[in-house]
């Protein structure tokens, strides 16, 4: 490992989110290894936008450059080769995902993205997840705000809880953000493919095969968090349950649900009448296109429209007859602080892989890093509080 060029690989570095990772590397990259300067290179499919993108990165940022193109496995397996960690912002991962994680593990080389399709992780878990195991190599989805503030913070959550009985965490989730092309993309493939049954269930030594069944309420109101909360249908759940297969925190028949927390009745007719009307669109190619060509690959929200985002997810765990309340909260969620979360956990694998529980498979972002990404989070404005306990 050492001989490979370069610690951490962006591939993806000329998308929205693509460059934001850059930037927050460009920032706090050289701060955060211990003893010399973390070597770190943008990587994409064209090395002309490349190049433009590392030259509005801030002064004095050394970075170098990698040319790839997610339909040639070669030139996959190329790239994979130069480092010991890579992190994919090259999106839909449903479409163009599974060629890099082949040749990631390939080269031995460690893997994490942002995903947040079920369908996509469920494919590498059963297709990869014994071989990463076997080949020490570590695949973690979802280090986006699908899935780190439910994963991690359920995590902080059931560690406030007593042991010996069974736990129980609901997370009331309230967001505020806007989609970027790429986001917008993979939604809309999702909606078009319909989510699987199983999605996400499957797994196993790291990931488990036991699937505990959710405890889930309708649409229902809850004082602790005010308004009326919905059930999710987001990868969340199927994240956090397969944690809790790999973390001793969590204990035997550990529950876990997880709700969109709005405001009013009149919210939620507009949300369901606006899913509705996305998945009719989704339907057919011609109407699948015209609501493709509203949100362009690239395209995102603007820094003044992130500033005014944020989220907050509230958790309520139960644990023989004890009550806690937590809150993990944040800024821009999908962009700021995606870039914030997916930087953060590729700096913790590149700098402190020896310290970390599991050494292989395809793993969750709290079965992986738990415990030092939480402190690592932390340290940088992502706040995870006890609000009662
Ligand atoms: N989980 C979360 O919380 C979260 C948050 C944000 C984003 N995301 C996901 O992250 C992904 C990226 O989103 P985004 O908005 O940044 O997308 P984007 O702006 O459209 O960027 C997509 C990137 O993929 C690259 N790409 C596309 N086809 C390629 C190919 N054949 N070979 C190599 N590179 C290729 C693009 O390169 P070019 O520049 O050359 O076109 C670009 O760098 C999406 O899947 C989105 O759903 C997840």
């Amino acid at each position: 490992m050492a001989d490979r060029a370069y610690d951490l690989v962006i591939y993806g570095a000329t998308g929205f989110t693509g460059q934001l990772v850059a930037e927050y590397l460009a920032r706090h990259a050289g701060t955060r290894s211990a003893e010399e300067p973390l070597r770190w290179a943008l990587a994409g499919r064209s090395r002309e936008k490349l190049r433009r993108v590392a030259d509005a990165l801030p002064e004095g940022a050394d970075v170098g450059l990698i040319e790839a193109d997610a339909g040639d496995g070669r030139s996959l397996e190329a790239m994979a080769a130069q480092a010991r960690v890579l992190v994919t912002t090259v999106g839909p991962y449903a479409q163009l995902g599974e060629p890099l994680v082949k040749a990631c593990l390939a080269a031995g080389t460690d893997y994490l993205d942002i995903t947040g399709e079920p369908a996509f992780v469920d494919q590498l878990i059963e297709r990869y997840d014994a071989e990463a195991r076997d080949a020490g190599v570590l695949i973690i989805n979802c280090c986006g705000f699908d899935s780190i503030p439910a994963d991690l913070g359920t995590l902080f959550t059931v560690q406030q809880l007593p042991d010996g009985a069974p736990k129980s965490v609901r997370a009331y989730v309230k967001t505020r953000g806007k989609p970027s092309g790429g986001t917008w993309a993979s939604l809309i493939g999702a909606l078009a493919d319909g989510i699987p049954k199983k999605a996400g269930s499957r797994g196993s030594g790291a990931g488990g095969t036991k699937r505990s069944g959710p405890k889930r309420k309708n649409m229902h109101r809850e004082p602790l968090v005010g308004g009326w909360s919905l059930p999710m249908p987001v990868i969340d759940p199927l994240v956090v349950k397969r944690s809790s297969r790999a973390h001793p925190a969590y204990g035997e028949g550990f529950r876990y649900a997880q709700y969109l927390r709005l405001g009013s009745l009149a919210q939620v007719a507009s949300l369901m009448g606006g899913i509705a009307g996305l998945f009719a669109l989704s339907q057919t190619a011609p109407t699948r296109r015209w609501l493709l060509s509203r949100r362009p690959s690239g395209a995102g929200p603007s820094e003044e429209e992130r500033a005014k985002g944020f989220f907050a997810l509230t958790f309520i765990g139960e644990s023989a007859g004890k009550q806690v309340v937590t809150r993990v909260s944040g800024g821009d969620p999908g962009y700021d602080e995606t870039s914030k979360m997916l930087s953060e956990s590729a700096l913790l694998v590149a700098s402190a892989r020896d310290t970390l529980p599991i050494k292989g498979g395809v793993v969750t972002p709290a079965a992986a890093m738990g415990e030092a990404l939480i402190e690592r989070l932390q340290a940088v404005g992502i706040q995870f509080e006890v609000v009662s306990s």
